[in-house]
């Protein structure tokens, strides 16, 4: 991006956030998420840092928290309360470092990591060692006197006192002189930052009324009545000492305000960024398990004077970062929208998006779904637009940032005619979805492909889409029966394969010809027959060959079966192309074994399981297959129905629904012990 269109991007990206921020902090209202709200703010801060001239007083990257109330005295403090710049993901992490290096040559840096809390920050000084003022941010310079209302707070001390062992004697000899009023005679105030906050139990009755913990935090101390301040459970962690007692570290602060009688979290001091990494992942397996909210942790240089040295640019100091849970919805560039056809022919624009971080992933491509949610979306080529990724589900564009439009965007148009064979396209008048009706189409055959081998299915290892294109190019395979035929002379001249290796794949091959009915199901890749109907349809019929006899009727019978599914499943079995390739399949040596669930208890019966996000030790296709071994059901959304929710890494949406529902939530860890 040149000069000129930063400058108009800036223009437009400072109208849009300005228009948020009024809706969500004024009106209360909310059009777009804040995670969508946090990146347009990023996309500016970063534009704004690579043209820093462009950087207006009245930017939104500008502002620290908010003026201070009318109804309180100020207070005004020497060293400004600042904000922490955000990155997100493990690449911006590592361009702070080596922006750290530029600054300081030659220097190795240790970082303290803490959780980042989700509440409100404060500011307490204790004279003599007594809690004197305490004050909110305001505008970092000048903040309100809400010392009264902080002293409704428990977790506060009223007085400080030294608990244990301090970490140095040079620390233990400042304090002892601050806080012992007998050998004390000029006390100059020991000032400590952090953050107020509500546990989420205790949230719980305030939902209604506020949007989260912080503003429910804020609400509570930035108003005229103690009282009423009492009477809310609101706790304080401490993450700063400001006073210069002779610490070295940040994390010597931490130690000390542990020592004094606060809540601190103890922390990790990293000697690199792959240990920060590691607590970040600890920390986020964590999170949900924690009593109150946090949204990331923080990463602080953890030597005070190299701290120091490096200063502070506007509002941030460059020693520290917010490294933030990445939301579940973010903004960036539609590059161009393609279309990717499915292995039943189906045809779905993809928008191509400049590579973002969401939901913990970095995130290329999100689906469009169809030609009616592109002109429901109007989404053009070019566009910035909100995408999410909620847990397990496919990225989507969620919001087209109309306002954001330069004119330059272009229109895409449906294709009439298969990008890939050429042949006319077909839409049933009742549905929303294009379709090649070409079986032999080269596309929809190495989607079949990949699903064949894929995880749920055969998951044949050490084969992926790359290495089923090498074959199909090479002439070798056309379907998935072929597989199992191949020999390892087949392979050897092949780019990229060695005797060792063609071996290996063989074998890997080989040793998957043994597969339960279910998984031979959803191999068969029929119209709309996904795991959980495959599972059912194994269930009931027992044998393929009860299954290829089965009329519409018995198949309306099962539960879960409607007349589109019966439908798709009977007229596949009638086609003499699908029973050819099931013959084939079966003489290359293929064994259907018969459902295990007959012989396994029913320690499960009459229980339904949902599962959201993803297991470390079972693929969901293996999870679901021992929870039906055990007489148990499965199925794909949450409802009154379900019994439990097992939730694995970066859950989705069914985790709120759960929630809602009062449904009994598991983690891998129980799920296992049940099982
Ligand atoms: S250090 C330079 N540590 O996050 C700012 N902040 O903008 C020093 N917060 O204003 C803040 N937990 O309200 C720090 N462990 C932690 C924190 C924390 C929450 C808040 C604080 C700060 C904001 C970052």
């Amino acid at each position: 991006m040149n000069k000129q269109q930063a400058q108009e991007r800036i223009k437009k990206l400072k109208k849009v956030i300005n228009y948020h921020r009024y809706l969500y902090h004024v009106l209360q209202k909310q059009e777009i998420s804040e995670g969508a709200l946090d990146s347009l703010k990023h996309e500016l801060y970063q534009l704004e840092q690579q043209f820093p001239e462009l950087i207006t007083l009245d930017s939104p990257t500008q502002r620290v928290a908010g003026k201070p109330l009318k109804g309180f005295k100020k207070v005004k403090r020497k060293l400004p309360m600042l904000s922490l710049e955000d990155v997100f993901g493990q690449k911006e992490l590592e361009a702070w470092q080596d922006y750290l290096k530029r600054l300081i040559p030659g220097q190795k840096f240790d970082y303290f990591s803490e959780m980042k809390i989700d509440g409100f920050a404060i500011s307490l000084i204790y004279q003599n060692g007594v809690f004197w003022q305490g004050s909110t941010r305001g505008d970092s310079i000048t903040g309100e006197d809400v010392t009264q209302n902080l002293k409704t707070i428990e977790s506060i001390p009223l007085k400080l006192e030294i608990h244990g062992k301090l970490p140095s004697k040079e620390i233990e000899r400042n304090l002892k002189r601050e806080i012992d009023p007998v050998r004390n005679t000029i006390s100059n105030g020991v000032e400590i930052r952090g953050e107020v906050y509500m546990e989420k139990k205790d949230f719980e009755k305030f939902k209604s009324t506020y949007a989260n913990p912080r503003n429910l935090a804020a609400g509570s101390i930035r108003q005229l009545n103690p009282r009423l301040a009492a009477s809310r459970p609101l706790k304080f962690l401490a993450y700063a000492l400001i006073t210069d007692l002779g610490q070295t570290r940040h994390s010597q602060e931490h130690q000390v305000l542990s020592q004094l009688g606060f809540k601190a979290d103890p922390g990790k001091v990293c000697k690199d960024l792959n240990e920060v990494i590691d607590f970040w992942r600890d920390i986020t397996k964590k999170r949900e398990r924690l009593p109150f909210q946090i949204d990331g942790i923080v990463i602080n240089v953890d030597d005070n004077s190299l701290f120091q040295k490096l200063g502070t640019v506007g509002k941030s100091p460059r020693g520290a970062r917010a490294f933030k849970f990445s939301p579940a919805q973010a903004t960036t560039f539609v590059q161009d929208i393609k279309i990717q056809i499915g292995r039943t022919g189906a045809l779905t624009p993809v928008a191509h998006l400049k590579p973002v971080e969401v939901g913990g992933v970095t995130i290329t491509r999100a689906t469009l779904h169809n030609e009616d949610e592109i002109k429901r979306l109007g989404v053009k080529i070019g566009d910035t637009v909100i995408v999410d990724r909620a847990g397990d589900v496919i990225p989507e564009v969620v919001k087209v940032m109309k306002d954001l439009r330069t004119g330059q965007e272009k229109e895409f148009k449906m294709p009439k005619t298969c990008p890939v064979c050429d042949s006319k396209l077909l839409k049933p008048a009742k549905e929303a979805i294009w379709r090649c009706p070409n079986p032999k189409c080269q596309a929809k055959q190495k989607r079949y492909f990949y699903h064949f081998i894929s995880r749920g299915v055969f998951d044949i290892k050490g084969v992926g889409p790359r290495i089923i294109d090498q074959l199909i190019a090479e002439n070798l395979i056309t379907d998935p029966a072929d597989l199992f035929e191949l020999k390892e002379g087949d392979l050897i001249p092949l780019e990229r394969f060695a005797e060792k290796s063609a071996e290996n794949l063989i074998k890997a091959i080989q040793q998957r010809k043994e597969i339960t009915l279910a998984r031979f199901i959803y191999a068969l890749g029929t119209r709309n027959v996904g795991v959980e109907t495959a599972q059912d349809l194994a269930e009931h019929f027992k044998n393929l060959e009860n299954l290829k006899k089965a009329t519409i009727e018995e198949l309306l019978s099962i539960k879960d079966i409607g007349p589109g599914i019966a439908d798709s499943i009977h007229s596949f079995f009638r086609e003499k192309r699908n029973l050819n390739f099931i013959d084939r399949l079966l003489k290359t040596g293929i064994k259907i074994q018969t459902p295990k669930f007959q012989v396994s208890s029913f320690k499960f019966q009459g229980q339904t399981f949902v599962l959201t996000g993803s297991l470390k030790t079972l693929s969901r296709a293996r999870a679901k297959e021992k929870i039906r071994n055990l007489g148990g059901d499965t199925s794909e959304s949450v409802s009154k129905e379900t019994d439990y929710l097992i939730v694995g890494e970066s859950p989705g949406s069914k985790l709120n629904k759960a929630k809602k529902l009062g449904i009994k939530i598991i983690d891998e860890k129980e799920f296992l012990q049940l099982l």
